[in-house]
């Protein structure tokens, strides 16, 4: 609360004006008010620019200033500063105005009782302390926020950087290696790493830090894949139909992971010697929160006897793992076209 007289600087040019307001503080408890009248805007700037005024009056249509331009110039020079304006009758438009522009409250001019001016003085105090008070609130929050995202950003990239680190040392053992099983498992190994990482990235560039742009990843990181397999690409086409699909951290890693080990699979399996084909992935959610992830080839198809829950290869068995860990439902066409299918919730 403010201590001694409340200091009110009364911009007004009309000089009766002036002795009616003046009149009407007089009646009040000695020693309450120190009034600062004063005529014109320019003066009243000088006069606010040395900072001893708790609240203003302001007249709009001064000789040096008119309208709204005279609140935007006031509330520039002294943005801590309450202000109430004083209004002629009928002038709605310039009251609105005036309150958009963050004047506290009006008063018509010729309709001010004695009673409701010390009264009008105190709220537009109180409300302006309280909204001064509710947008630092907002202001610290948002910078918090902003500091959060900005670590979480971090934390991603930091992430996506050191899975890149392993991917490379793996890269390195591959090249000393000489059993070439060894050195398919371990590019395998170096490519479920690299979906991590790209999952990784795609959340650090995007605004959204708790959910990935699943359309996004997929974009990138599948070329890449296509890329990093084929030693004739362009035998394979792809075919990528994704709708807008964000996925939760939780559900976009396993997501990234299956999508690597079926595509995988179809460049290594299902296109042999030179064998040209399409991989189509399907990617969309649908009214029951569920999201359907398809991935299909026309290639030679899965053999019979291959059996992926109970298999010896890796592969397939992390496929059936992955879905379940999303609460998943995995469905398998070993042929014409290959085709494996995930159905999973989505998280509200
Ligand atoms: N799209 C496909 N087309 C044809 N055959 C496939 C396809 N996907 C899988 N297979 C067959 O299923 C087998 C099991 O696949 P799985 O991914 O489990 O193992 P992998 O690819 O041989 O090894 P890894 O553990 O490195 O993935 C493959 O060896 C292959 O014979
Ligand atoms: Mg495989």
């Amino acid at each position: 609360m403010i201590a001694g007289p409340l200091r009110i600087l009364l911009v007004e040019d009309n000089l009766g004006d002036v002795r009616l307001l003046q009149e009407m503080f007089s009646t009040e408890r000695a020693g309450s008010y120190e009034i600062t009248s004063l005529p014109r805007l320019g003066l009243a700037l000088n006069h606010l620019a040395k900072g001893n005024v708790d609240i203003v009056l302001l007249d709009l249509g001064l000789p040096d200033e008119e309208g709204i331009e005279t609140v935007r110039r006031v509330r520039k020079l002294a943005p801590d500063v309450p202000l109430i304006v004083l209004t002629g009758r009928d002038d709605d438009e310039a009251v609105a105005e005036a309150m958009l522009e963050g004047a506290q409250d009006y008063l018509v001019k010729g309709q001010i009782e004695n009673r409701a001016l010390p009264r009008a003085l105190r709220y537009a105090i109180e409300r302006f302390r309280l909204v001064s008070r509710a947008a630092l609130t907002t202001m610290e929050l948002e910078r918090r926020v902003r500091e959060k995202d900005l670590l979480l950003s971090e934390i991603h990239h930091r992430v996506k950087n050191s899975l890149q680190v392993v991917s490379s040392l793996i890269s390195l053992e591959a090249t000393r290696i000489k059993d070439p099983s060894m050195t398919e498992m371990l590019r395998s190994t170096q490519n479920r790493i690299r979906s991590m990482a790209s999952i990784h990235r795609t959340l650090y560039q995007s605004k959204d830090f708790g959910h990935v742009d699943f359309k996004e990843f997929l974009l990138s990181f599948v070329p890449s894949l296509i890329q990093a397999y084929s030693t004739h690409p362009e035998a394979v086409q792809l075919e990528i139909a994704v709708g807008e699909v964000r996925l939760p951290i939780d559900a976009a890693i396993p997501c990234g992971l299956i999508v690597n080990e079926l595509i995988s699979n179809a460049l290594k399996h299902a296109f042999p010697e030179g064998r040209k084909g399409t991989i189509r992935i399907d990617f969309s959610h649908d009214q029951y929160n569920h999201a359907s992830l398809s991935v299909a080839d026309d290639g030679i198809g899965i053999p019979e006897e291959v059996d992926f829950e109970l298999g010896e290869t890796l592969g397939l068995q992390l496929v059936h793992l992955l879905s379940g860990q999303i609460g998943g439902t995995l469905n398998v066409s070993k042929s014409s076209p290959t085709r494996f299918v995930v159905r999973f919730p989505l998280a509200v």
